[in-house]
């Protein structure tokens, strides 16, 4: 641990004795005392069917020891190639273009669509509009695109301007792409959007970026949270679940316009200039088909309709605490937001049994998928003596 860094983290107060996991097994955590805690965050919104999931470690080792890695530059795989098929078939959309992590899917959406308006010879199209609160991740096309000031305004000087969509003038002339989380803004806490705040980007000219890293592969309710909205992505961005939580990937899908505009001949420099050194990683990708398998195998979206339903009755008893200024869900993302010491009670929880990170004075309450009723009710039980001590 005298090495290790770790990301949004006041290392001099972090205490190693805790939260360093040796072991993961279905939803629960091990960690280096031997203290099993269960993951009710799914390790920041990942996991899906559960910790080392033999289904997806069996693929994992199958892969590993067939084709571990070959680049995707200028070459293919099997792996890369029946998961961009099976992902085009579940989403509607024509093309995938493989990442890393979410952000880099991010990245590459940007940079799609600003190259996308210049090989139609419309270059004034650059600018990008995003959503009150938006989250796209940290790198510094992702932070342009974001909206949270804690995260962002420091890096100021590095980020370029983009535009809110609440500005009557936002969809101009200059505008290359809108981008937008469906449904659940997580990293601002969980806060809800309004389904009629999409209205407005139907049959729009720029490209629609729809950003689904994390409410995708059922989080919602449905596979993918903007099936229940009025949206249609031109650029559909995944990751974090895409692999059951397993291993990096990360993709975005387009529509055959967007694919379309960058076919040409040799010399014509129309092809993407974007790529990643373990895009499309065949090991990653064998990960995210053995869980797609398990949506099937395991009816999972029925268990997270089960898991919605059973957290959002345990919530109606919270919503009226005198600590818990607002409770939000949305399918199996939940977030309850406390007068303050939220990460007191995390640490509570912890004790308890229980992982979960704040959001600020946001509890998140996001499980992996496979939980069961007595498992959800033990996290809110214990989540009830954490606020009454
Ligand atoms: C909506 C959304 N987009 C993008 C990202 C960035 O993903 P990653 O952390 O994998 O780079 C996140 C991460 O939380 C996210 O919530």
């Amino acid at each position: 641990m005298a090495h290790l860094w770790l990301p949004f983290t006041q290392m001099r107060s972090f205490r190693p004795q805790t939260r360093t996991f040796v072991r993961g097994s279905g939803t629960m955590l091990e960690d280096a005392r031997g203290t099993r805690v269960y993951d009710a965050v799914s390790s920041i919104w990942t996991i899906l069917h559960g910790h080392c999931h033999p289904r997806i470690v069996e693929a994992i080792a199958r892969q590993a020891a067939t084709l571990d890695h070959a680049t995707l530059l200028g070459a293919s795989n099997p792996a890369a190639a029946t998961l961009a098929e099976r992902l085009c078939a579940l989403t509607d959309m024509d093309r995938a273009f493989f990442c890393s992590d979410g952000a880099s899917a991010i990245e590459a959406a940007i940079k799609m669509a600003a190259q996308y308006w210049q090989n139609l010879g419309r270059p004034q199209r650059r600018r990008f509009v995003r959503m009150a609160n938006a989250y796209h991740g940290d790198t510094i096309g992702a932070m342009s695109v974001s909206d949270i000031g804690l995260f962002k305004s420091r890096f100021g000087e590095l980020t370029f301007e983009t535009r809110a969509l609440r500005d009557g003038a936002a969809l101009g002339p200059d505008v290359a792409a809108v981008i937008v989380e469906p449904l659940v803004q997580a990293a601002a806490g969980m806060q809800l959007v309004d389904r009629t705040a999409y209205d407005a980007l139907r049959d729009i000219e720029p490209l629609l970026i729809v950003d689904e890293i994390a409410t995708g592969f059922g989080r919602t309710g449905t596979m993918f949270a903007y099936e229940q909205t009025a949206l249609r992505p031109d650029v559909l961005c995944l990751g974090k679940s895409i692999t059951g939580g397993a291993l990096a990937l990360s993709c975005a899908l387009v529509r055959r316009r967007v694919y379309d505009a960058f076919l040409g001949d040799d010399g014509a420099r129309v092809h993407f200039f974007h790529g990643h050194s373990y895009a499309g990683n065949p090991v990653a990708c064998a990960a995210a088909l053995a869980s797609l398998d398990l949506f099937d195998e395991e009816t999972t979206l029925e268990r997270a309709a089960g898991i919605a339903r059973r957290a959002g009755a345990r919530l109606q008893n919270l919503r009226h605490h005198p600590l818990v200024l607002e409770a939000r869900q949305c399918g199996a993302m939940i977030g309850i937001e406390l007068r303050g010491d939220a990460w007191r009670v995390a640490d509570r929880l912890y004790e308890a049994g229980h992982f979960t990170r704040p959001i600020g004075e946001v509890l998140q309450f996001v499980p992996p998928l496979c939980s069961t009723d007595i498992e959800i009710d033990a996290f809110f039980d214990a989540l009830s003596g954490a606020l009454a001590s």
